[in-house]
C-alpha cells in the first residue's frame, strides 16, 4: 500500500495546499472521490473550483451548504459512493462565525457596518481563515469520516498558515486601537475631532482596506470589543486540529522551478510548525522514460535526414527528443527542489490531454496517484467524531 492510500484510508482531515493554479482543487476532488469510492463517507470543501468541474459535480450554487454529489458506483458490487461537496462562501462563513460568537443584536450591528462588509470579503487572509473555520465546523458536525479541504490560491505558501494570526492580529488591532483611542474617547463621529494620531491611522486603514469611513472603523472595533479572545481561541483550536495525528497536508506542485520553490518552502514550513505532512503531489508531469538505443535522438535524427529519411523518421526522433528533454528537465527540477528531503513521498500525475472537469477524469487522476481501486474491504464502523486532538 502506498502511503497516499494510507492517508485516504485512515486520516480524518486532508488539506491540499500549494501555489496558485497547480491543481489543488483537482487533487482535493480526486482524493475525496477515491476515498468515497473506497467506501468512506467523504466531503470535499472546494474553493473557487473551475466552472466545468463545479457543474459536473452539481456544485454551482454558492451557498456554503454541503450537498451530496451524485456519483455512479464503479461497479455493480459496490454501493454508490457517499461523496459530499461544498463551495466555500467566505462571507457567509464569516457571518456565521460572528453569529456564533456574540448576541444576535450585536451581530446585526456588525453586519450592517460598511467597514465589516468591506474587510469580510477583501482583507488579506480572510479566505484562508474562513476555510479553516469551515473545516472546524465540518469536523464538529461529525458526519464525515474524511474531510478534504481545498485551499485558496495563496500569493505565497506562507499565507495559509499565517492567515489566522494575521486576521486575528488585525481584528485585535492593538495598534489601530491605540491610534483610534482619542477618537473613540471623544465619541464623535466626524473627522473634525480626529487628532493627528487618528489621521495617521486613517492613512494606514486606507492603505490596508481602501476604506475611508473612519466612523465605521471605530464602530466596528467597538462592536468587536471582547471578541478578540474568542477569535484567538478559535484560531488556536483549528491549529491544533490541523496538527492532529489524523490530519495530513498534501502539498500540490507543478514540476517547474517557481512552483517547486514554493512547494519546498511549504514542506519545510509544515515541518517547522510540526504539522503532519503527507507528501507532495507533482501534478501535470511529462514523463518520457529512457529508451535503450535512443540515448541521443537528435544525432539519430541528423543521421536519418542525411540518409534521406527526413519526412517521417527524423521528425519523429526530434519529437521524441523534445519530450525526453522536457521530462529530464522536470526530473532535474524536482530533484533540485526536493531531492534532499528523502523522507517526503512524491506522487506524480501526468499532464492530461484535457482539463480534469468531471467524475471520470477525476477517477483517472486518482488512478495515477493510487493505482487501481482496491477490492472492497469489509466496512469498518468508525466513531462519529474521529480526530484526535
Ligand atoms: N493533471 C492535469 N492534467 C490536465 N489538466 C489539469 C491537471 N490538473 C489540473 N488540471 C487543470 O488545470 C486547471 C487548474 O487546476 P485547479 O483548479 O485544480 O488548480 P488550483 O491549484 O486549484 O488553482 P487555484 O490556485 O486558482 O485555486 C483546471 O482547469 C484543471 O482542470
Ligand atoms: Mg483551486
Amino acid at each position: 500500500m502506498s502511503e497516499l492510500s494510507e492517508l485516504i484510508a485512515d486520516r480524518h482531515i486532508l488539506v491540499c495546499v500549494g501555489p496558485g493554479g497547480v491543481g489543488k482543487t483537482t487533487a482535493a476532488a480526486a482524493l475525496a472521490l477515491r476515498a468515497a469510492d473506497e467506501g468512506r463517507r467523504t466531503i470535499v470543501c472546494t474553493i473557487d473550483p473551475a466552472r466545468r468541474l463545479a457543474q459536473s459535480l452539481g456544485l454551482q450554487a454558492l451557498d456554503n451548504t454541503p450537498r451530496r454529489i451524485k456519483v455512479e458506483s464503479t461497479s455493480s458490487e459496490r454501493r454508490a459512493p457517499e461523496l459530499w461537496g461544498m463551495m466555500l462562501d467566505m462571507k457567509s462563513t464569516f457571518d456565521d462565525m460572528i453569529l456564533d460568537m456574540t448576541s444576535p443584536e450585536r451581530a446585526q450591528q456588525i453586519f450592517a457596518n460598511p467597514f465589516y462588509q468591506h474587510i469580510s470579503s477583501t482583507l488579506a487572509g480572510t479566505q484562508e481563515y474562513m476555510a479553516m473555520e469551515k473545516l472546524w465546523e465540518l469536523h464538529e458536525e461529525g458526519r464525515w469520516e474524511l474531510i478534504v479541504l481545498d485551499t485558496p490560491p495563496t500569493r505565497s505558501a506562507l499565507d495559509f498558515l499565517d492567515a489566522p494570526k494575521n486576521v486575528t492580529d488585525f481584528l485585535e488591532g492593538r495598534f489601530l486601537r491605540l491610534l483610534l483611542w482619542p477618537y473613540l474617547k471623544a465619541g464623535k463621529t466626524y473627522l473634525k475631532a480626529v487628532n493627528f494620531g487618528a489621521k495617521a491611522f486613517l492613512k494606514v486603514a486606507t492603505k490596508i482596506t481602501g476604506s475611508e469611513l473612519l466612523a465605521d472603523v471605530a464602530n466596528f472595533f467597538m462592536a468587536f470589543e471582547g471578541m478578540y479572545d474568542t477569535f484567538k481561541d478559535r484560531a488556536k483550536r483549528v491549529h491544533e486540529l490541523l496538527a492532529a495525528r489524523r490530519s495530513g497536508f498534501v502539498v500540490v506542485s507543478a514540476p517547474q522551478e517557481a512552483s517547486l520553490r514554493e512547494a519546498r518552502y511549504f514542506v519545510q514550513r509544515l515541518g517547522a510548525e510540526k504539522m503532519p505532512l503527507g507528501g507532495v503531489v507533482m501534478n501535470r508531469t511529462h514523463t518520457v522514460p529512457a529508451t535503450p538505443g535512443l540515448e541521443d535522438p537528435r544525432r539519430l535524427a541528423e543521421r536519418a535526414r542525411a540518409a534521406g529519411d527526413g519526412k517521417v523518421l527524423a521528425p519523429a526522433l526530434d519529437l521524441y527528443a523534445s519530450w525526453r528533454e522536457i521530462s529530464l528537465r522536470e526530473e532535474d527540477a524536482v530533484k533540485a527542489a526536493l531531492g534532499d528531503l528523502t523522507e517526503v513521498p512524491v506522487w506524480r500525475v501526468p499532464d492530461m490531454a484535457d482539463d480534469v472537469h468531471d467524475v471520470p477524469s477525476l477517477r483517472r487522476v486518482a488512478e495515477e496517484l493510487l493505482g487501481p481501486l482496491p477490492p472492497m474491504p469489509p466496512r469498518k464502523t468508525e466513531p462519529r467524531n474521529t480526530a484526535e486532538i
